[in-house]
């Protein structure tokens, strides 16, 4: 008797989406393009649902508001169920291993979304799933959140993309940062970011920025200077100062650091034009209507951390259309994945 393999494929599923780099320049556009055309046919009342008896499994070991909600409604909308699998209440990683966690839900789902830690959990789980597996945010990417901000950006600012300056200012190292860098350095945009020197992105995604800036005639760089940096910008861009996983102690050193980096209407109108749009991920602590904003004004005397009430507020503020887009790039995602002929 011969055992045959459990698994036969190498690599993630196709249809996987675990870093913008390694989707590339013509699937992230294309899936962006695809994101428009389902928005239009939502708003239009046209929607098609593809996913009819399709299966989607999320695992989140962090928390989550938008990349939950919009997987769960995406994936309603296109007629596909879900099943969230939160920090507590499933064997993942303490009883069962990520490799066999992504055996049994292939056999189950269609395709798998994960949130959490280290990025080689993400990769784990990918290599061993036989279904496509999606990065919802890891300590180091989040693929998705760019998606949904390419398409936000295309819809605000009248220009091509390769003629717009993106502005990151704040905690350079983190997910979102590494993620605005490498995705706006791909697609051959002028994308900077602002950050205090110990809090720039590391050198490995520097040069990974670099190499696709050359390949794509964008342009990628680093600056300790906000007000450079924001010189001419189409838009400023913030995150949180403290990310998920990260120690409640960091705060003091963080708030040190980042004091000259807040985004205020000053920054706003140093981009010298009237058209700047302000764009953050969410959550943000930009008042005192959070626990984190009491505690913030409390022990730095500040209304607001990464961003000011009246920046965050403005007209030119985009951060809702945003989070909206989160779940029509989510749905270009799913579609794309469990649809093409090419990734069954
Ligand atoms: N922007 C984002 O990923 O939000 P959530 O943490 O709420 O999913
Ligand atoms: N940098 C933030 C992004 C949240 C969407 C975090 O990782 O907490």
């Amino acid at each position: 008797m011969t055992l045959s393999p459990v698994r036969t494929q190498a690599g993630p599923a196709a249809g996987s989406l675990l870093t913008e780099a390694a989707l590339g320049r013509e699937s992230f556009l294309r899936l962006v393009d695809l994101a428009a055309d389902l928005k239009a046919a939502r708003r239009e009342g046209r929607e098609v649902p593809r996913l009819a008896g399709k299966g989607i499994a999320l695992i989140f070991e962090k928390a989550s508001t938008r990349t939950r909600c919009a997987f769960e409604v995406a994936a309603a909308q296109q007629g596909a169920m879900t099943t969230y699998l939160g920090p507590e209440g499933s064997h993942i990683g303490r009883e069962e291993s990520i490799a066999d966690t992504a055996q049994v839900l292939s056999r189950l789902y269609d395709g798998i979304e994960f949130r959490g830690f280290a990025h080689e959990t993400v990769e784990e789980l990918a290599e061993h799933a036989d279904v496509p597996v999606w990065n919802g945010l890891t300590d180091q990417w989040h693929p998705t959140q760019m998606l949904a901000d390419v398409l936000t950006i295309r819809e605000t600012v009248s220009k091509e993309l390769r003629g717009v300056a993106w502005t990151y200012v704040g905690d350079g190292r983190n997910n979102v940062a590494r993620s605005i860098l490498v995705t706006g350095a791909m697609l051959g945009m002028d994308v900077r970011i602002a950050a205090p020197a110990a809090l720039q992105p590391p050198q490995d995604v520097q040069a990974l920025a670099a190499a696709l800036a050359r390949a794509s005639g964008g342009r990628a760089w680093v600056t300790d200077d906000p007000v450079h940096a924001v010189t001419g910008t189409d838009v400023v861009y913030t995150d949180v100062w403290v990310s998920m996983g990260e120690a409640d102690s960091v705060w003091d050193d963080r708030v040190s650091l980042l004091r000259e980096y807040r985004v205020r209407p000053e920054l706003i109108a140093a981009s010298g034009k009237p058209t700047t749009r302000f764009m953050h991920c969410l959550p943000s602590t930009h008042d005192e209507h959070t626990e984190l904003g009491r505690r913030v004004l409390d022990r730095y005397g500040l209304h607001g951390a990464e961003v000011t009430d009246d920046v965050f507020t403005s007209p030119a503020s985009d951060v809702f259309q945003q989070a909206e887009n989160r779940m029509h790039t989510i749905k270009a995602v799913i579609v794309s994945a469990l649809t093409s002929p090419e990734n069954h």
